[in-house]
């Protein structure tokens, strides 16, 4: 009964939702909320007053159905009755963040993880790492997603401060603790793009209940402790994770762009930029760079085609962003695109796209 009733609940939140988004005139690409999160302020606290600028109705339908129609019902068994240890299975900051998010939203903690889950699972992507002629790094990315609707809507920007200066930053969904996207300022810039491989779930819950980390936590991770370029590929590495995953890395000096193939243990291979061989620029989407990518998912050649009409001399932020907006490198499923550059943090920026 009470399940039916809640259930019932949920559907009416649903339609809200859908007639809302039906409602919303489409703008063209825009940027995102832009916040800040004090890393002063205890981890239970601090998105609180991020989710101000939400409606709690909104979050707590979104929550429901991205996590009802992308995670397997198995999945609901094994995290359910753990739901109580979870917070001890998980490191700080995350444990703590999610706690006080889940609290906030009224909903469970075991909601919470999984919610992390669906975004980790199926994320298709590309990035782009290249160097001008003059040595200047750039770094960008698409990221591709189902419920584009829904994730449109909780993108932001988010700045972690610390000591009121900018620690690092990223780009992610509301409620979500972990960086798909991020900068750390005069340092370096990663992005994540998903690598898929068989049995996710399975290795995924598994490797989590090991204590892995979340693949977007390592880049958060990566984000808050390495020092420079050398020391985030390092971590990127070797650092065990719950899912494979290409990590690409920018940096701030010639040469510093790298595509590391991950599986869950370690890397599988190291890809850098090789400016004077010629190879100014690496693209991945969600296909080993070794492999040709299938036919109905070919977003890497038209990248490159659109790397080679630009040219070396006249890459920058602009033309960054117009590769990654030629279709399909931007598509129906193309939440957002950011473009970076760690040697020029201010230039940060991402753009909501609702133009495809
Ligand atoms: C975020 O914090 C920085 C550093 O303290 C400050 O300069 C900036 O105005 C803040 N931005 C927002 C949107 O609150
Ligand atoms: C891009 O340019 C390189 C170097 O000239 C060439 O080898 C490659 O075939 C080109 N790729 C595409 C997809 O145009
Ligand atoms: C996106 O969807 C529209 C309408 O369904 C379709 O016409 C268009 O070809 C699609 N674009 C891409 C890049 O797949």
């Amino acid at each position: 009964m009470r399940r039916a009733a809640a259930r019932g609940s949920q559907l009416w939140e649903l339609l809200a939702l859908l007639c809302w988004a039906a409602a919303a005139p489409a703008p063209p690409s825009a940027a995102p909320l832009l916040c800040n999160v004090s890393l002063d302020s205890p981890a239970e606290e601090r998105w609180l007053p991020v989710l101000r600028h939400f409606d709690p109705a909104f979050l707590r339908a979104a929550v429901a159905r991205v996590i009802d129609e992308r995670v397997p019902k198995w999945v609901h068994e094994v995290i359910r009755p753990i739901a109580a240890e979870l917070e001890f299975l998980m490191p700080q900051p995350f444990a703590g963040e999610m706690l006080g998010l889940c609290r906030a939203l009224g909903i469970s903690l075991g909601d919470g993880v999984l919610l992390n889950f669906a975004y980790e699972s199926t994320a298709f992507c590309t990035s782009i790492v290249a160097q001008d002629d003059k040595g200047n790094i750039y770094h960008g990315r698409n990221l591709d997603y189902d419920f584009v609707d829904i994730l449109s809507k909780i993108t932001i920007d988010v700045q972690f401060i610390k000591n009121r200066q900018i620690a690092y930053q990223g780009t992610t969904f509301l409620g979500y603790v972990g960086l798909w996207t991020g900068q750390s300022p005069h340092k370096f810039t990663i992005s994540g793009d998903e690598r898929a491989g068989g049995r996710w779930w399975e290795n995924a819950i598994a490797a989590f209940l090991n204590r892995n980390y979340p693949v977007s936590w390592l880049v958060r991770d990566t984000l808050s402790r390495a020092e420079d370029f050398q020391s985030a590929v390092l971590r990127l590495a070797g650092i065990p994770i719950i899912a494979e995953v290409y990590y690409i890395v920018g940096g701030v000096s010639p040469k510093e762009g790298m595509v590391i193939t991950r599986n869950r243990r370690g890397p599988a291979d190291l890809w850098p930029l090789d400016p004077l061989g010629g190879a100014w620029f690496r693209v991945e989407t969600n296909y080993d760079h070794w492999t040709t990518p299938p036919p109905f998912d070919d977003r890497r050649t038209p990248a490159i085609k659109a790397l080679n009409a630009t040219g070396q001399h006249n890459i920058n932020f602009d033309t960054l962003f117009k590769v990654l907006s030629v279709k399909p490198v931007l598509n129906n499923n193309t939440v957002y695109t950011t473009v970076m550059s760690a040697a020029l943090p201010d230039k940060y920026q991402t753009w909501i796209r609702t133009d495809t």
